[in-house]
């Protein structure tokens, strides 16, 4: 129950973001309406069938519509009627200049805007670049509703767990009352409040990822390093995070990083320095030591069959952007095979999350999808690990080693044991390993 007691809550865009605040706003003792424009996943979240993967997600689903605390619909209008919050949740992609687009905040704002309840206070969870609020106060036309920000922090794979257990809610209010009753709502969760204004909360949420963006790219860079002057990467890794200045989350190397946030969110901070008059020429050198290392993980895989890929047979393991969500947005692992698949080799993959066939989220990425990964490797001459669902890590590989046409594994995740590797005779190279 929140510090004013339970409240009722509308929540505009059920994906990720939405969906977990929806069923947690509700596990709270709120009541939850919550909105989508795609009819089929109202039908499914309303059946108690999460349209995501997420850990915990369906048990909450499920006990919030077992209580009657949380509904589903596409009525706006309804939803939004006598709501105290009202959470915009929609996604805001990258425009063709590199800006966030603001077209589905702008647009839910205007779809809401007639039905809102005197004193309510709409909630822009959306990542926004500085000075969106006011976009949405002129979109509402309404100067008795109040809009605060409140970005989202929550990781995927983790979204429940990190919406429940937030290191921090952050809150820019232009209103005292409203950043105080946002704070009430957040109460429960026993998390430190940051209440600022609206540019500082947008601020945070770019700094934060743009800076956490930046530190996998220092450390891909540092692994491609290792292996230019013949360090161990795992060591090197391992001695930076027993310093506390630096500790070790979001020091691994990989295939770079992706997903639906990294790579719209720098570019977008990006465009918002350069509007300004700033040129951040860190988080410029970040993304393009990110889009180097796609490059860096092909020619390792073409390396690994003997110098070309063109025509020859490459298994992946993992497709999405992490381990514990099915999302393939601007996957790592897509763009690595992008690049293969653009040199001419032959791709054959499999993830736990994705079902076989080929997947139209693939972007037209030609890759047949299998569904164990032992059938993945079949007749492959080099195996790449691009994901780090766990189970890859204690994969039988004299079996793979015995299906493969050729010997390369090419580990992008260091999470294969390379002394295992060797004894299953397969070639192993990793991230700054060998
Ligand atoms: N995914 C993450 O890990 C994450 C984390 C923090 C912040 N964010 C930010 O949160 C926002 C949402 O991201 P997401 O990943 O949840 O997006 P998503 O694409 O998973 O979900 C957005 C949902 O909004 C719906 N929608 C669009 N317009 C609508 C409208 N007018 N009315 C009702 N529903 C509408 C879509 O149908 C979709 O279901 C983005 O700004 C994103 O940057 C995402």
């Amino acid at each position: 129950m929140g510090g004013q007691g339970p409240v009722r809550v509308a929540v505009i865009g059920t994906g990720y973001v939405g969906l977990t605040t929806a069923v947690c706003l509700a596990h709270l003792g709120n009541t939850v309406i919550g909105v989508d424009v795609d009819e089929a996943k109202v039908v499914r979240m309303s059946a108690g069938d999460p349209p995501i993967l997420e850990e915990g997600l369906g048990d909450l689903l499920a006990d919030g519509l077992a209580t009657g605390r949380l509904t589903f619909t596409t009525d706006t209008a309804a939803a939004v009627r006598n709501a105290k919050f009202v959470f915009l949740c929609v996604p805001t992609p990258q425009g063709a200049d590199g800006a966030a687009d603001l077209r589905y905040v702008e647009q839910a704002s205007a779809q809401i805007a007639p039905h809102l309840d005197s004193g309510a206070v709409v909630v822009t969870k959306s990542t926004v670049p500085v000075g969106s609020a006011g976009k949405v106060v002129a979109a509402l036309g309404r100067q008795d509703v109040a809009v605060v920000s409140n970005p989202e922090f929550l990781r995927e794979g983790r979204a429940v767990a990190d919406w429940l257990h937030p290191d921090r809610v952050v809150i820019g209010a232009e209103h005292e009352w409203a950043g105080q009753a946002l704070s009430a709502l957040y109460e429960p969760l026993g998390a430190p409040i940051l209440v600022t204004d609206p540019a500082s909360s947008e601020t945070i949420k770019y700094a934060c990822n743009a800076f956490l963006a930046a530190k996998v790219s220092f450390v891909n860079s540092i692994a491609n390093l290792c292996a230019a002057v013949g360090a161990n990467a795992t060591d090197v890794i391992a001695g930076m995070s027993y310093d506390h200045r630096i500790g070790s989350d979001h020091l691994a190397p990989g295939p770079g990083w992706g997903g639906s946030c990294f790579p719209k969110d720098t570019h977008a901070l990006l465009r918002i320095a350069d509007d300004h008059g700033y040129r951040f020429e860190l988080l410029e050198a970040s993304i393009r030591a990110n889009d180097a290392q796609f490059d860096t993980v092909a020619d390792m895989v073409a390396a690994a069959a003997g110098g070309d890929v063109s025509g020859v047979t490459v298994a992946a393991w993992g497709l999405t952007f992490k381990a514990a969500t099915d999302d393939l947005r601007d996957s790592p692992a897509v763009s690595v095979l992008s690049r293969l698949a653009a040199r001419g080799a032959r791709l054959q993959a499999f993830d736990p999350s994705q079902p076989v066939g080929s997947d139209p989220r693939l972007d037209g990425l030609d890759v047949e999808v299998f569904g164990d990964a032992l059938s993945a490797a079949r007749h492959a001459s080099v195996l790449v690990v691009l994901t780090e669902w766990p189970e890859f890590a204690g994969a039988d590989l004299r079996h793979v080693a015995e299906v493969m046409s050729g010997s390369g594994l090419v580990d992008a995740r260091n999470m294969i044991d390379p002394a295992r590797a060797k004894a299953a005779g397969l070639t192993y190279v990793g991230m700054g390993r060998s």
